[in-house]
């Protein structure tokens, strides 16, 4: 009923043509072994990839998403990029509100509400991440901070749009660290995340959006994962840079 979809973030890795060598090894292989209906593959690649990785691959097999964008239209905005920009050169995702833009760029949930109202506008799709630093766990503050993310991240979104949106859920204390959140841990919180969107929008809404996890995602442990019923997929960051990683990630869906 919905879409599964394993999307790689390659974060600031890679040099152009390190990027197209990794685009091109992907594209071979999903050309000659297509996904069936209803599994989407996505590479976030940095800004400076997205124009020669759109022109190696098929589109219709693999997408492109930006991992950032600006919450601004056009203008005098010195080294933002812009929804346009990037739905111009081929992309059809992009990520927001990652927990790194947020710990190191201090984006908060007003501005990464404005960039996903304009990316809906400039009809890319929104991979909107949200999910609890290690302390938050601890303090059991976890759902609730969940929540106001995405409640906060998502008021400029209406319904049409939000089925135009993925989410990732992607514990801070998971990313990078080699420690993922358990099966049930991660099926818990994704399924509090879809008890939130059915709140802000309705049960049949809720159902229709992709919720990814993301945190430390291998080929070992993606089977086990993506097995729970609210696990709809992947972001996968440190994996998804081995080509061999990702595609056994992507059989494990
Ligand atoms: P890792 O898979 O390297 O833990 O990164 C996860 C992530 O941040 C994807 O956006």
């Amino acid at each position: 009923m919905r879409n599964k979809i394993v999307a790689g973030n390659w974060k600031m890795n890679t040099l152009v043509n390190e990027g197209v060598e990794l685009a091109k090894s992907l594209n071979d292989y999903f050309v000659s072994n297509k996904p069936p209906a209803g599994i989407k593959l996505v590479i976030g690649v940095p800004f400076t990839h997205i124009d020669a990785c759109v022109r190696e691959i098929d589109y219709t097999v693999i997408s492109v998403a930006a991992q950032n964008c600006s919450q601004f239209d056009r203008g005098a905005y010195t080294g933002e990029v812009s929804p346009e920009m990037i739905k111009s050169l081929g992309a059809q995702y992009v990520i927001i509100g990652h927990s790194e833009r947020r710990q190191l760029f201090g984006e908060t949930d007003e501005v990464i509400s404005q960039k996903v109202a304009l990316a809906h506008k400039n009809a890319l799709f929104p991979i909107l991440c949200c999910g609890e630093t290690l302390k938050e766990r601890q303090s059991g503050d976890h759902f609730e901070i969940v929540r106001q993310q995405l409640t906060d991240s998502l008021k400029l979104t209406d319904q049409f749009n939000i089925i135009r949106t993925v989410i990732a859920y992607e514990p801070v204390w998971a990313i990078g660290t080699g420690k993922t959140a358990s099966p049930e841990q991660a099926q818990e919180m994704h399924m509090f995340i879809r008890k939130v969107l059915s709140e802000l929008y309705s049960q049949p809404i809720a159902d229709k959006i992709s919720i990814l996890y993301g945190g430390s995602v291998k080929p070992e442990n993606a089977s086990e994962i993506f097995a729970q019923d609210d696990i709809d997929g992947g972001l996968i960051g440190g994996a998804s840079l081995k080509s061999e990683d990702f595609i056994n990630i992507y059989k494990a869906i």
